[in-house]
C-alpha cells in the first residue's frame, strides 16, 4: 500500500532513538557499574523472558555497524542515551574517561557521517550505589545528575548538538516507583511523588550546569497520553482531568514556570524555596515521546485511584497491545500549544514508534507494512499540526534497532532494523527503506 506523504520543512530533523541498557551490552566493559537496570534484570521473575541487558544489541562493539546503518538511512539526528553508570560507575566522583570514551568514539563516528549527535543523560539507568542511597526518593540524587552532566558536559559538549536531560521522568516515577514493573521495581503508589520532584529538580540543575559549560540546545524528554474519555459524567470528567494532571502535567507544568497542578495532591513540603525556579530554567526545546491516548472513566467506589483506565476499542492494536491512533499525536501537540501558550518551546518528538512481531521471510527479508502505515499515520498528524500553526521542529523514530524492551525483555520488536540476537546479525526492514524516503524526498 502506498502512502501519500505531505512535505515537511526542508530543515526539519528526522532522526531515530536508542537509549544506553536497551542496546549496548558490554555490561562490564571499561569499569562500567552495575545500574538499577542491571539488579532489576538479573531479578528472577522480573523480565517477561528472563533476559537480561548484559549484552542486548551488543552496540557497544558494533556502534560503527550502526552508524553506518544511520547514514544509510539518511536521518539529520542520532538520540542515545549515556549510561551514568559508565561516566560514574558509583554515581559519584570523577569521571571514568574509559567509560567516556565509548561516547567520544560514537559522537565523532556519528559527526563523520553528518549525523547530529543527541544525548539522552538519563534514561532510566540510575547506579546501583545512589539506589542504595534511597535513590530519586532521596533529594541529593539531583546534585548527583548534575555533577554528572557537567561531567559528560566537559567531554562532549563540543560536539552534542541537542541535550536531553531525562527521559520521561513519569514512566520512571510511576512504573519504576508506583507500580514495581520497572527498575527499581517499588510500588509506592502515590507515595512515589518524591520522585517526580527530585527528578524535575536534578534537571534544572543539569540545565545549569550545561549552560555554565556553553553545552546547548537543551531539551527534556516528557511522556505524553491525551485523554480519551469512556463516559460523559461530570464524575467522567472529573477522573480524565485527574488523570491529564498526573500524567500530561505533573512535569510540564512546573517546567513552563505554572508550578505543580493541584490535582495529584502531593505534600508541599517537599518543594523547598527556590526549588521551582531551578525546575523553570529556560530550555530550548520540548522533546514529546507519544505512544498511544489513554481511556479514562470514572473509579468504582472506594477505589484507591481517582480515575479507571479503560482500554480504547476500535483502533488496530501493535504487538503491545497498545492502539494505533495517530490523531492523538496530533491532538496533543495542539492541547500542548493552547495550554502553555508562548511559554512553550519548539516541540521535537523525540519518540514515536510500534512494537510488531516481524519475522525474516525464507530469502531473510523482513516486510514490516503496518509500522510503515503507523508512522506515515503519525508523521501526517505531525504535519496537521504544523499546518495549525505548532512549531514542531523535528520527529524521531523509536527505534532504530529492534532492542531490548525493558520488563519485556526481548520479546518486542521496535526496530527499523532487524536483530537476530543469537547472531547479532542486522537487517533493515522494508520500513528502513520507506523511512528513508521520507527523509530523502526528490
Ligand atoms: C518509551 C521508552 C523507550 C521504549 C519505548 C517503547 O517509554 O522511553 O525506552 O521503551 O517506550
Amino acid at each position: 500500500m502506498t502512502h501519500p506523504m505531505p512535505v515537511f520543512p526542508a530543515d526539519f530533523r528526522w532522526g531515530v532513538s536508542t537509549s544506553a541498557y536497551q542496546i549496548e551490552g558490554a555490561a562490564a566493559a571499561d569499569g562500567r557499574g552495575p545500574s538499577i537496570w542491571d539488579t532489576f534484570a538479573h531479578s528472577p521473575g522480573r523480565i517477561v523472558d528472563g533476559s537480561t541487558g548484559d549484552e542486548a544489541c551488543d552496540h557497544y562493539h558494533r556502534y560503527a555497524e550502526d552508524v553506518a546503518l544511520l547514514a544509510g538511512l539518511g536521518v539529520s539526528a542520532y538520540r542515545f542515551s549515556i549510561a551514568w553508570p559508565r561516566v560514574q560507575p558509583t554515581g559519584a566522583g570523577p569521571a571514568n574517561q574509559a567509560g567516556l570514551d565509548f561516547y567520544d568514539r560514537l559522537v565523532d563516528e556519528l559527526l563523520g557521517h553528518g549525523v547530529d549527535p543527541v544525548a539522552t543523560l538519563f534514561h532510566w539507568d540510575l547506579p546501583q550505589a545512589l539506589e542504595d542511597a534511597g535513590g530519586w526518593l532521596n533529594r541529593d540524587t539531583a546534585t548527583r545528575f548534575a555533577e554528572y552532566a557537567d561531567l559528560v558536559a566537559a567531554r562532549l559538549g563540543d560536539r552534542v548538538k541537542l541535550w536531553i536531560t531525562l527521559n520521561e521522568p513519569f514512566i520512571h516515577m510511576s512504573l519504576g516507583h508506583g507500580m514495581g514493573v520497572h527498575a527499581p521495581g517499588r510500588m509506592l503508589l502515590f507515595d512515589a511523588f518524591p520522585v517526580a520532584h527530585h527528578q524535575l529538580l536534578g534537571h534544572g540543575l543539569a540545565v545549569s550546569a550545561l549552560r555554565a559549560r556553553g553545552s546547548s540546545p537543551v531539551a527534556i524528554a516528557n511522556n505524553y497520553s491525551p485523554v480519551r474519555l469512556a463516559g460523559g459524567t461530570d464524575a467522567d470528567r472529573a477522573a480524565g482531568a485527574a488523570y491529564d494532571a498526573l500524567h500530561n502535567r505533573l512535569f510540564t507544568d512546573p517546567l513552563l514556570g505554572l508550578g505543580y497542578p493541584e490535582e495529584p495532591g502531593f505534600d508541599p513540603a517537599l518543594v523547598r524555596d527556590g526549588d521551582l525556579d531551578v525546575i523553570a530554567a529556560p530550555i530550548d526545546v520540548l522533546g514529546v515521546n507519544y505512544y498511544n491516548p489513554t481511556g479514562i472513566r470514572a473509579a468504582e467506589e472506594g477505589s484507591p485511584l481517582p480515575f479507571e483506565i479503560v482500554p480504547l476499542d476500535g483502533y488496530p492494536r501493535t504487538a503491545f497491545d497498545w492502539p494505533v491512533v495517530p490523531d492523538g499525536l496530533r491532538d496533543l501537540l495542539l492541547q500542548l500549544r493552547d495550554r502553555y501558550g508562548a511559554a512553550l518551546p519548539p516541540i521535537q518528538v523525540t519518540e514515536s514508534g510500534c512494537a510488531y512481531d516481524d519475522v525474516p521471510d525464507a530469502d531473510g527479508r523482513v516486510a514490516d507494512p503496518e509500522r510503515i502505515a503507523y508512522l506515515a499515520g503519525h508523521l501526517r498528524a505531525v504535519h496537521e499540526a504544523i499546518a495549525a500553526g505548532v512549531e514542531v521542529t523535528g520527529y524521531f523514530v523509536w527505534s532504530l534497532l529492534d532492542n531490548w524492551e525493558w520488563a519485556e525483555g526481548f520479546t518486542k520488536r521496535f526496530g527499523l532494523v532487524h536483530v537476530d540476537y543469537a547472531t547479532q546479525r542486522r537487517t533493515p526492514k522494508s520500513s528502513y527503506a520507506w523511512f528513508r524516503d521520507q527523509v530523502i524526498r526528490p
